[in-house]
């Protein structure tokens, strides 16, 4: 399988996103493994003008409808026609500040995959969640609930990111990362059968260039979903190369 390092831009990218983006195409070269960034819409045309080969693109959520009466909203034909292959979906920061729901993630998966586009899939356990031993339900409840019925180990990626590792600096230990990593790959094979090992499971949150090569060394670790090391190439390019190293 080819590992994926995916940025996720959030609503930043501001005068400077063209020239971070060359820096990094420029550093990062031909990468041996796949790197795709997922920037507000309004930036996927001029990045998808910008990137080459090297570098894929996101969105960061669409809607399940096509098209229609939505307000500042985007759908999923929109974001690929913009020059997207991927779409996050499910991020924490959509379920808790927009109130999304399992079933509402799936709809919007399954809207993505009629699109042609792939899926980055989030899971992830709050804090109190974490504290009280919960883990494993909570993200194998999600997984189960949130992946529609066309859901394939090709079209899906899993990133398992803990809300309260989310831009906080803070990180689970190896042993949990792993054991979270190795559930969902159990998980998953349960759905899918063998053919789930080609599945991309990705770690998410607070990755930095001091701790890629640790996470990315774990069994069942694919690459990871990076936020705020995603915007500088100086950041986004080392994390990359330990995916690659890995
Ligand atoms: P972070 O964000 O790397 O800034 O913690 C990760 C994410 O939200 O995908």
């Amino acid at each position: 399988m080819r590992k994926l390092a995916a940025g996720n831009w959030k609503m930043n990218g501001g005068p400077s996103a063209l020239a971070e983006v060359a820096a990094l195409k420029a550093r990062i070269g031909a990468p041996k493994v796949e790197v795709v960034l997922c920037p507000p819409a309004t930036l996927l045309a001029p990045l998808a003008a910008a990137a080459g080969p090297a570098l894929g693109l996101g969105g960061q959520d669409c809607h399940p409808e096509a098209s229609g009466a939505f307000t500042g909203d985007i759908s999923a034909p929109l974001l690929q026609a913009a020059g997207a292959a991927y779409v996050i979906l499910g991020h924490s920061e959509r379920r808790a500040g927009h109130g999304e729901s399992d079933s509402l993630i799936a709809a919007k998966g399954a809207a993505a995959l009629a699109a042609g586009l792939r899926v980055i899939l989030c899971l992830g356990e709050s804090e109190a969640e974490r504290m009280g031993g919960q883990t494993l339900a909570r993200v194998g409840a999600q997984l189960a609930a949130s992946l529609p019925a066309g859901a394939t180990p090709e079209n899906y990626v899993i990133a398992y990111e803990p809300i309260w590792a989310i831009g906080t600096g803070r990180t689970p230990s190896l042993e949990e990362i792993a054991e979270v990593h190795a559930f969902l790959r159990q998980s998953l094979l349960a759905r899918w059968g063998a053919g789930a090992s080609a599945c991309r499971l990705l770690y998410g949150g607070s990755v930095k260039p001091g701790n890629a090569a640790a996470i990315f060394a774990l069994p069942h670790v694919d690459g990871a979903l990076v936020g705020g090391a995603s915007l500088k190439a100086d950041d986004f390019a080392p994390i990359i190369e330990a995916l690659a190293a890995a």
